[in-house]
């Protein structure tokens, strides 16, 4: 919707009331959809990612048998890899609209504030939206990092990519607990954004009564709490020497 003032008649001051046209996507509601369809996508991704970390514990041929076979799925029908490729753009496009989503919707919220808070209300939501936005940013260099270290083996110890298991064992290695140490920062900061974004997801999605959003709340948090301790089991079996 745009308001102008026409001018033509300088006593009545009629408004003029034009309206352009926006892609229903652009709208509101759409970005809100679009923000609920990547993170469902991306949250599904982090639990197969997850099950299959676990896979390190069933020992050095297990795991990078697994990893082996993440490129072979598809085939005969898919060659060779593109299973993985369409996952990666697929996982790319996830990731930008999520953040292309969030940030206009975060410059809309701001530009209908008329001024400014002199001091921010201590309100759970601006807290949460806050911590949503730094705790997207660390995820973000967390996941340009861990593809560095991990997928191309370039900031790898050993950076194998034939070799996951080595790879995983190499990273996590006691001497490199600084390693383990920001890992685990990342995967607390994801912990925090799944919680909240998962706790929002399923308040729209459910009972909008106090009852159903405290359900939605302990729902977000299991979730969370179980998705962190899963990521964290990894690093700290090798960083004790459980896994070596
Ligand atoms: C301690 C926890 C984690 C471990 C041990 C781990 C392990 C790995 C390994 C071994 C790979 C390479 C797979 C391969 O090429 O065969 C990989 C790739 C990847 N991981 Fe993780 N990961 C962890 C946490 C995460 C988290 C929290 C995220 C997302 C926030 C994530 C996102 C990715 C992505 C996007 C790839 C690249 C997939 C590809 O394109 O090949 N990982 N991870």
């Amino acid at each position: 919707m745009h308001w102008t003032t026409d001018q033509s008649t300088p006593s009545v001051g009629r408004v003029v009331v034009t309206t352009r046209t926006r892609s229903p996507i652009r709208s509101n509601v759409g970005l809100k959809a679009v923000m609920a369809v990547t993170g469902i996508f991306l949250v599904l991704f982090l639990i197969a990612h997850m099950l299959g970390n676990l896979k390190v514990f069933a020992g050095d041929a297990s795991f990078n048998h697994y990893a082996h076979w993440l490129r072979e799925i598809g085939a005969p029908i898919l060659p060779n890899v593109w299973f993985l490729w369409i996952m990666r753009v697929g996982l790319l496009v996830a990731v930008l609209g999520h953040i292309w989503a969030a940030t206009v919707l975060a410059l809309r919220a701001r530009a209908a504030r008329p001024v400014r808070y002199a001091h921010r209300k201590k309100v759970r939501g601006s807290y949460a939206a806050r911590t949503m936005r730094w705790g997207g940013v660390i995820i973000l260099l967390f996941v340009i990092y861990h593809i560095l270290d991990l997928t191309t083996g370039t900031l790898n110890p050993v950076g194998d990519p034939s070799r996951p298991y080595a790879n995983v064992v190499a990273d996590f290695a006691p001497a490199r607990w600084y390693v383990t140490l920001f890992y685990t920062l990342a995967i607390v900061a994801l912990g925090f954004h799944l919680r909240h974004g998962v706790f929002s997801a399923l308040r729209s999605l459910g009972q909008q009564t106090p009852r159903g959003e405290q359900r939605a709340r302990a729902v977000a948090l299991v979730f969370a709490v179980a998705l962190c301790a899963g990521y964290l089991l990894v690093p700290f079996a090798v960083l004790t020497g459980l896994v070596s």
